[in-house]
């Protein structure tokens, strides 16, 4: 078999940093496209010419058409508009739900067998509406944002306690908001929970800086969000899908009555291999976790039903 066919809709600062992580790992070959004329083929262009230095194998391709998707394996979309500060994700539910139907009408059309990975915002709201535009069964169609949001609480353990970030375990589960939900129980160093290693003040500020970990970047970039991180993040996601890794992931799945909810998408954890979402894994939580995960996906549902049409 060929290398697998990746299509990155939407060629900004996520996309081309996504096809950058992508290209290191030698996922496959990336087609980077975008609305915009010229954008997507010059920076497909110059990744491709950083192979030879930076020792990977793969063809990018930049396109504004989309025929040059066709018969893509795995299809991400960060088409639409990113956050500026004072804007909160809510903000840019109208514009982006615009842009994401129409872009996953699109890709049912000509990747039928793809898995499709949601990355605009909001972002729960954006992978339902993909969901449902797509008309693909709910496993292949998920949300990445709690890779991230775990990858930032892994971060600001593995600074407190001066140790390896590869360390650290940790999930994120719930919407990707401000209500997301950190679960420090579920946070390892070195096997440990760190309960036996950070104060009790110290990991709530760890949780409450991960669930503004998004804004904290906007507030520095003042011209955009976050990007190397999500694009890392996305990456990982790829890799689980076309390698058929069978990876737990924390990921924005479709729920069908776990954790008591139906017919949303939020952040829990999953098998993600390649079938998309394999397997939604139901764990533990006090009732105080389960309420906090229930009232951040209750956040989802209204975002939602703001909607028009
Ligand atoms: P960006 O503005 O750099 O890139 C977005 C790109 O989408 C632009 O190049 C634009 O021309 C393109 N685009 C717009 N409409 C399109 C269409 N119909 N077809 C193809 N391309 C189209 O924004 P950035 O920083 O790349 O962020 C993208 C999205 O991802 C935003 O909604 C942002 O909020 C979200 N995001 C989500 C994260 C998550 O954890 N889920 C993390 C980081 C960003
Ligand atoms: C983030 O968390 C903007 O949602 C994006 O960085």
């Amino acid at each position: 078999m060929g290398r697998p066919k990746i299509t990155i809709i939407g060629s900004g600062n996520v996309g081309a940093t996504t096809a950058h992580w992508a290209a290191v790992k030698e996922l496959g070959n990336i087609v980077l496209m975008d609305v915009v004329e010229g954008m997507p083929q010059g920076k497909a262009l110059d990744l491709m010419e950083a192979a030879p230095v930076a020792g990977f194998d793969c063809r990018l391709q930049g396109s504004n058409a989309w025929e040059d998707t066709a018969g893509s394996h795995a299809v991400v979309i960060t088409a639409g508009v990113a956050r500026r500060p004072g804007m909160s994700r809510e903000d840019l539910v109208e514009i982006n739900a615009g842009i994401v139907r129409d872009v996953a009408r699109q890709v049912a059309r000509y990747s039928p067998e793809a898995v499709i990975i949601v990355v605009t915002n909001p972002l729960d709201v954006m992978t339902y509406l993909t969901y449902k535009a797509s008309g693909f069964p709910p496993e292949r169609v998920v949300g990445m944002s709690g890779v991230l949001d775990s990858t930032r609480l892994r971060t600001f353990v593995a600074l407190e306690l001066d140790i390896s970030f590869e360390d650290v375990t940790a999930l994120v589960l719930g919407g990707h908001g401000d209500e997301m939900v950190p679960l420090l129980r579920y946070t390892y160093a070195g096997c440990i929970p760190v309960s036996q290693l950070i104060p009790p003040e110290r990991l709530e500020e760890i949780a409450r800086r991960t669930r503004y970990g998004g804004g904290e970047i906007v507030s520095l970039l003042k011209t955009g969000s976050a990007y190397y991180a999500p694009g890392a993040a996305v990456a990982e996601m790829l890799e689980a899908v076309l390698r058929d890794k069978k990876r737990i992931l924390p990921v924005a799945a479709y729920l069908d009555g776990e954790y008591g909810e139906r017919d949303v998408y939020a952040g829990v954890p999953a098998i993600i291999g390649r079938n998309g979402v394999e397997k939604v894994l139901e764990i533990q939580l006090t009732p105080e976790e389960l309420e906090a995960l229930r009232s951040s996906i209750r956040s989802v549902r209204e975002a939602l039903a703001r909607i028009s049409g």
